[in-house]
């Protein structure tokens, strides 16, 4: 038997790189998956990549930083299939690299409604229709348990969501809902080189060679390694987990 048979997964920020990453991973054992990001044309081209439309795969355009767009892909997702096992709040932003006194505070207040307001919502909407015995996660990221100057508003958020899952993990566990954070460190993806551009502009250095030389594994991580973590928190591998703070960074926070 797969890991996820007839398991019903959410996954936001899905046409992304790890979502997506998760949202392959997922199928392949066995789940049912919602998949959230903006954009429909973006949904579509990420579907098409892992092996195209199914039965097994339904998606949503929704800002998941509103109200409205959680309980949509909420809604659409009990519609369809009647029930949720797996909430993976995953969407996110980066902001942009800039000390704290020249933040603008319109990017920290993005970066905060992403990362974290749609997390809450998340859980606020999500935790009422999942089924006792199920898993939400939430993507932080080494810089939930660290930080590095010029990342205010993203250090920020991803320790913010730290407090957040700490708090539902212990309101979720009566009904065997388990609450955790996966926290990766560099990936080798587009969102990760946009913020290497920043590290490189701010120092005069390569930000992706400066960041190999910081984690212990001398290397990025590559999205399936991450999908891995995700798939042990999603499905019964981590039945005993909860509240935890996965670390997937190559040792970076050491
Ligand atoms: N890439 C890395 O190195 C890295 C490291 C640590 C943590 N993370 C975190 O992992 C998560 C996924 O990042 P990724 O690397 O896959 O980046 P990505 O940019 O490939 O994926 C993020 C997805 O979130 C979606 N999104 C953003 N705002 C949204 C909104 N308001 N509503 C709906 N969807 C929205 C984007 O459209 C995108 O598809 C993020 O939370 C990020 O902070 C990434």
């Amino acid at each position: 038997m797969a890991l996820l048979d007839g398991k019903v997964c959410i996954v936001t920020g899905g046409a992304g790189s790890l979502g997506l990453a998760s949202v392959a991973e997922f199928r392949r054992e066995g789940g049912r998956v919602m998949l959230v990001d903006r954009d429909m044309s973006a949904i579509e081209a990420a579907i098409a990549s892992i092996g195209g439309s199914g039965k097994d795969i339904a998606a949503c355009a929704a800002d998941v930083a509103s109200t409205e767009g959680t309980r949509r892909y909420i809604d659409e997702t009990i519609s369809r299939w009647g029930k949720i096992d797996v909430l993976f709040s995953n969407a996110g932003i980066s902001g942009v690299i800039r000390p704290v006194t020249d933040y603008p505070e319109d990017v920290f207040d993005a970066v905060m409604a992403v990362n974290v307001r749609a997390s809450f919502l998340a859980c606020k909407y999500g935790l009422p229709q999942m089924n006792d015995g199920g898993s939400i996660l939430i993507t932080s990221s080494v810089v939930g348990v660290t930080s590095d100057p010029g990342i205010c508003a993203y250090a920020t958020s991803k320790h913010a969501v730290i407090g957040l899952m700490r708090t539902v993990a212990k309101e979720a566990a009566p009904r065997r809902i388990r609450v955790n954070v996966i926290a990766p460190g560099p990936i080798d993806n587009g969102f990760q080189l946009d913020i290497e551009k920043g590290i490189s502009a701010a120092t005069g250095r390569d930000g992706t060679k400066l960041l190999d030389s910081i984690i212990p594994l001398g290397r990025h991580g590559r999205p399936e390694e991450i999908a891995r973590m995700v798939l042990f928190h999603a499905s019964d591998l981590g039945s005993f987990t909860t509240g935890s703070v996965l670390m997937a960074d190559g040792g970076m926070h050491i």
